[in-house]
């Protein structure tokens, strides 16, 4: 089932007016160097999205703490080079949403910039270069470990076993599961 459809039953009320301002921003406004993979443009991005605000919102983040995570979901994967690991892809696509800001007024996030440059490194890398910026930093590795549970859980695309369940940061993304296999075809919800 697609995330379009889904987004249409009530119990999605509470996040689908951020989901829809967020994904309509993407198609209109965002550029993906692999525009045609299967499995890393914007039917990912849409799942990532909207796994990111449905963690927001259990998690009662405020409103500007859960646009940084839309914007990471938005930008992360846009300048990847190849379906594969292809490390580095988010350090491109973490300048790639700098020079949008600049370009188009979207405001900038610091956050935003760091959640995306370190998407795709382990957890310890991405966490000490978020703690070194930011001083208070509990909270904002709270939010790269929703962004990274989001795009974890979307691995289910790639099949099941590409999903280590232990690998989730977050108590809620596990109470997500259901969602995203039904998302990604699976029968067995
Ligand atoms: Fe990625
Ligand atoms: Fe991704």
């Amino acid at each position: 089932m697609s995330v379009e459809k889904i987004i249409e039953s009530s119990e999605f009320n509470p996040i689908k007016a951020k989901y829809l301002y967020w994904n309509n921003f993407m198609y209109d406004k965002v550029k993906f160097n692999l525009g045609d993979s299967l499995i890393h443009s914007t039917e990912h991005t849409s799942r990532v999205l909207l796994f990111a605000l449905l963690l927001a919102d259990h998690y009662q983040l405020n409103p500007q703490d859960t646009d940084i995570l839309a914007m990471a979901a938005v930008f992360h994967d846009t300048r990847r080079l190849n379906d594969h690991i292809d490390t580095g892809h988010g350090e491109r696509a973490a300048a790639y949403y700098a020079t949008f800001c600049v370009n188009s007024g979207l405001p900038y996030e610091k956050l935003t910039y760091l959640i995306i440059s370190y998407h795709d490194r382990d957890d310890d890398l991405g966490i000490s270069m978020i703690a070194e910026q930011f001083p208070n930093h509990e909270k904002a590795i709270f939010l790269y470990k929703i962004f990274k549970d989001s795009d974890g859980l979307d691995r289910l695309r790639l099949g099941s076993k590409w999903l280590d369940l232990n690998r989730l940061r977050t108590d809620y993304a596990l109470k997500l599961l259901p969602l995203a296999k039904k998302l990604n075809g699976f029968t067995n919800v």
